[in-house]
């Protein structure tokens, strides 16, 4: 045995790298698509209405919009019955989405209300849209695209403990796109050797790239890994500390990441990892807090996690568009502990295997 820990090699049983259109299972889970308040409901200035949003999920074109200022988001398809226009393109007026290419209008629930040009003839059957599951939590809009036919959800979003309690304040962070898997985000994000090489000019140090063991558990959502992590500085401030981190992955993709420093300050990371399609992803990333707006201003936080962000999409931008799943096609050292279970853990449920079950993210502290 070298220095570099050989993982023991089990056989694979299922595909040797993850292509996420291949398997239906990944519709049945809950994804952000934008902020709540990204959806804007007043008339946008030269048009007829507010403006909708177009989001892709999956592959899937999406229409995202508030049908009344008081009400709750409806997202559909983003194509027209009729002509196959996108309706991302048209306008909310008078709680109707209204399509850009002929005009038909549709309610909150996809049903059609109105034909422009011939107000009084009946509405064609399949005249309406096609909507998608969706719910706003955590100041973010959701959607999952399984319908009922394929079993709707697996699981509901994952509860945070610490959302509702006041001794944690929200920060709201933004989003941001990735050129790579939704699987090599989170797979980078439970990555404890990065944080020196690709960090260096944040919080990460070259010249201290050593860490403890990282301790891993199969949990039945997913998994969870805690460890502690040297870094050269924390938002806002320099000087180097420990990060002691507990990070959990709900599988496939959210994240919670607790942090706790040597003086008490927490900070938990919610990683809400989007697949656009089978080689794109996006983040949106929510932080809270045990200190307060005048301890450490939110925008320092913001500016710290862009920087770190647009760090890891640099590398992560280049990487191969296909996720290994099988261990022989990379090699392996004992800092991979963490991405080999995640990827065991894709393996079974691609293959049936396993299926992660709903767990609130209890704040846990094992040591
Ligand atoms: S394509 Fe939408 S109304 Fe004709
Ligand atoms: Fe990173």
């Amino acid at each position: 045995m070298t220095a570099l820990q050989e993982p023991r090699t089990t056989r694979h049983a299922g595909p040797e790298t993850l292509v996420l259109s291949e398997h239906p299972v990944f519709r049945r889970f809950w994804y952000a698509v934008c902020a709540v308040d990204d959806v804007r409901t007043e008339v946008e200035p030269g048009r007829r209405g507010a403006a909708p949003l177009h989001r892709t999920v999956l592959g899937t074109d999406l229409v995202v919009w508030r049908p009344d200022p008081a009400g709750p988001v409806s997202v559909a398809h983003d194509r027209c019955a009729h002509r196959d226009a996108p309706l991302s393109m048209g306008w909310v007026a008078d709680c109707h989405l209204v399509c850009p290419y002929h005009g038909w209008e549709w309610d909150k629930d996809g049903l059609t209300q109105r034909i422009p040009q011939f107000p009084g003839a009946p509405h064609p059957t399949k005249s309406g849209l096609t909507m998608v599951r969706s719910q706003e939590r955590y100041g973010l809009v959701w959607v999952c695209l399984a319908t009922d036919a394929e079993g709707g959800p697996v699981a509901d979003i994952p509860e945070v403990v610490e959302w509702d309690d006041p001794a944690w304040r929200q920060v709201p962070e933004g989003s941001w796109d990735f050129d790579c898997t939704a699987m090599h985000l989170v797979e980078n994000n439970i990555d404890p050797g990065h944080v020196a090489f690709v960090h260096m000019n944040s919080f990460g140090n070259p010249d201290n790239p050593e860490l403890t063991d990282q301790n891993v558990q199969r949990t039945p959502y997913g998994l969870i890994t805690w460890t502690d992590v040297p870094v050269e500085g924390r938002p806002g401030e320099d000087g180097a500390t420990v990060r002691h981190t507990w990070s959990q992955v709900h599988l496939p993709f959210f994240m919670h990441l607790l942090i706790r420093y040597p003086d008490g300050l927490g900070h938990v990371m919610l990683k809400a990892i989007t697949p656009v399609d089978d080689s794109h992803c996006t983040i949106h990333q929510v932080v809270l807090r045990t200190d307060t707006e005048a301890d450490r201003p939110a925008a320092d936080i913001r500016a710290f996690d862009h920087q770190v962000e647009l760090e890891d999409k640099a590398l992560l931008d280049r990487l191969p568009d296909e996720f290994p799943l099988a261990q022989h096609l990379n090699a392996h050292a004992k800092a991979d502990k963490n991405s080999l279970l995640l990827r065991r853990m894709y393996t079974e449920l691609v293959t049936g295997a396993w299926i992660p079950t709903p767990h609130p993210t209890t704040a846990v502290e094992t040591r």
